[in-house]
């Protein structure tokens, strides 16, 4: 079997609004687990996990753990990041509407071992159904004293709030996040001080996203060490993997690090319907790149998509068969971004607006080889000086199509000029300039 069902293993099984449900499968004993041992041993089990974030960038979660337990200012804040707001990621949706108790349990151990007494959990405000699942998740692990004061007899006190995003994409950048909570516009601040220094309302804050979040009572159970054993070497255990697209089977599959994107789409995907070609596979979402069909063969692996400078990200795989046109995907790519973009700086306010209006150009073929030169140029410099992960990500699809697909858009230039009364166009535009 090639699914590796830790963080899942109890969807399907159990009723997830049932809190009696989930404490009859073992729920809760992980935390149990936890509280019986010092906070430096839990600390360290989940270091000898090395596990790394699931949010995307993939820090290894016991470095900023450890960072937050050595703090001594207090409050100290737990946040959950439950945006989930990049397209053709749906995973933490999943995990909050079919377990949300292993949510808790999970950020309730990470408040143990570094000492904090408030989480928040911030939801994407379009998960209706999840918000109310996580909401009535709280209210039962209060009443079972799971949650609140003294938790488990011990000197442990812990409290959940709920917060709802309203939609914009940047929230979910922990920044903006930390912003949103405190009831400013969602914009990102300059780092440092990181969030484990001076986070929400200035306090230590622990920010990581849910599936992070749910591994931890896994880590526990099975430990740290032998939760390292599984996957790869730079990419430990499993990871929730969002499958969208052109697919005969949709939806979210667990799988260990090291499995090659190719047999998630044909083992758990049921590969492209009715005998079509896969064209190109964006990874991660609308920030990741865009591959070719000869690239699928590649392990999923930090390491290893990092030398294709690539990201595993969030673990969205999108499958495009072959009657796209890239450029339609590349002009939908880059119409998110524009109207994602906050504003606060210039590369990716303006860049975004610049990207959007020559992939424009492509896709109506009146392009030039100047745009050719300017997209590259531009994409290069949004990458390297926008000021959070929005604007330098922003041009990643374009720089892996301009790599893997140059021909495609050496060919719509060539048609561009080909076609008849876009040159025309050309000329007086450049007449009138
Ligand atoms: C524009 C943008 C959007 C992001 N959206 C999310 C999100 O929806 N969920 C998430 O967990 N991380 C998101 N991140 C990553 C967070 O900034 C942060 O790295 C993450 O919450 C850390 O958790 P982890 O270490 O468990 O991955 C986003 C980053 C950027 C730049
Ligand atoms: S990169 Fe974009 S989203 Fe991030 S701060 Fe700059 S303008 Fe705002």
């Amino acid at each position: 079997m090639l699914e590796k069902r830790l963080v899942t293993e109890r969807i399907g099984k159990i009723r997830p609004e049932s809190i009696t449900d989930y404490v009859d499968s073992g729920g809760y004993e992980a935390l149990k687990k936890a509280l019986k041992k010092t906070r430096i041993e839990v600390l360290e089990e989940i270091e000898d996990s090395r596990l790394r974030g699931r949010g995307g960038a993939g820090f290894p979660v016991a470095v900023k753990m450890m960072a937050m337990a050595k703090e001594s200012q207090t409050p100290k804040y737990i946040v959950c990041n439950a945006d989930e707001g990049e397209p053709g990621n749906f995973k933490d949706r999943y995990l909050m509407e079919n377990d949300p108790h292993h949510i808790l349990e999970g950020m309730l151990i990470a408040a143990y071992a570094t000492m904090a007494g408030k989480g928040y959990i911030y939801i994407r405000g379009e998960y209706s159904k999840s918000l109310k699942m996580m909401r009535q998740a709280i209210s039962e692990a209060e009443k079972k004293g799971f949650a609140g004061k003294s938790i488990f007899g011990k000197d442990f006190d812990f409290t959940f709030e709920i917060r709802s995003g309203a939609g914009s994409y940047v929230c979910g950048e922990e920044f903006s996040l930390l912003e949103s909570i405190e009831g400013k516009p969602g914009h990102t601040r300059v780092k440092p001080p990181f969030p484990t220094e001076q986070g929400l309302f200035g306090y230590p804050t622990l920010i990581n996203n849910i599936e992070t979040f749910s591994t931890l009572p896994v880590i526990m159970e099975m430990s740290g060490k032998a939760y390292a054993k599984l996957g790869t070497k730079s990419s430990t255990g499993t990871k929730l993997i969002s499958l969208s697209g052109n697919v005969k089977n949709k939806g979210v599959y667990e799988v260990p690090y090291g499995l090659p994107i190719r047999t998630v789409i044909e083992a758990f995907g049921g590969g492209v319907p009715e005998g079509r070609k896969i064209k190109m596979v964006q990874l991660g979402g609308a920030c990741g790149p865009i591959i070719p069909e000869y690239m699928l063969d590649m392990i999923i692996d930090f390491e290893r998509f990092e030398e294709f400078e690539s990201k595993v990200g969030a673990g969205a795989i999108i499958v495009i068969d072959d009657r796209f046109d890239i450029f339609d995907i590349l002009k939908h790519t880059a119409e998110f971004f524009s109207h994602e973009s906050c504003g606060k700086c210039t590369p990716c306010r303006e860049g975004n607006t610049h990207l959007k209006n020559i992939i424009d150009k492509f896709h109506r073929y009146e392009a030039r080889e100047e745009d050719m030169n300017l997209l590259e140029n531009l994409a290069r410099v949004m990458h390297q000086t926008s000021l959070c992960g929005l604007g330098q990500t922003a041009p990643t699809a374009v720089i892996s199509t301009l790599h893997y697909f140059r021909s495609a858009y050496l060919e719509r230039i060539e048609k561009s000029f080909l076609e008849e009364g876009h040159d025309a166009k050309y000329q007086n535009q450049q007449s009138r300039a």
